[in-house]
C-alpha cells in the first residue's frame, strides 16, 4: 500500500506471506512503488520502520534508501521509535 501527494509516495505498507519470503517478492513490490512514484512525477519515497525489524531495514537498506531520523515512540504494543527512510526518486 502506498500513497502520492505532492510529489512524495509514502510507502504505507508492504508485507510478504511468510512462506514466500526471500525469494525477491519484497523487492519486486518496492521497487513497483518506486516505478508507480515516479510516473506520477514523485521524487522521494518515504517511509517508517521499526528498528527491531531487521529483515525489513535490510530490504530497504539494500534498495538504497537512507536514513534520515527517528519519531520516538512512534510504535505501540511494544513502543519503539520509528526509523524514518527515504529513496530519492529523482536521481532514478
Ligand atoms: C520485509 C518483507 C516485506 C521482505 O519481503 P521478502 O519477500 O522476504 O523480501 P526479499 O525476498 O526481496 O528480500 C529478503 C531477503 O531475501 C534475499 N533473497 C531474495 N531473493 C532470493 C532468492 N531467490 N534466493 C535467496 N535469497 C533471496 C534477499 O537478498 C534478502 O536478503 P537480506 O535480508 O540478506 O538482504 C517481509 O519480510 C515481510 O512481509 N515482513 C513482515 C511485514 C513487514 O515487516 N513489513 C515491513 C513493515 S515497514
Amino acid at each position: 500500500m502506498a500513497s502520492h501527494v505532492a510529489g512524495i509516495c509514502e510507502l504505507e505498507a508492504v508485507v510478504v506471506r511468510a512462506a514466500a519470503r526471500s525469494q525477491g517478492f519484497g523487492t519486486q513490490l518496492i521497487q513497483a512503488v518506486a516505478a508507480w512514484g515516479q510516473a506520477l512525477g514523485a521524487t522521494r519515497l518515504e517511509l517508517e520502520v521499526r528498528p527491531s525489524n531487521t529483515p525489513a531495514l535490510r530490504l530497504y537498506q539494500r534498495l538504497g534508501f537512507t536514513h534520515d531520523g527517528t519519531r520516538p515512540a512512534y510504535y505501540h504494543n511494544p513502543e519503539e521509535d520509528a526509523v524514518l527512510m527515504s529513496l530519492d526518486l529523482s536521481a532514478r
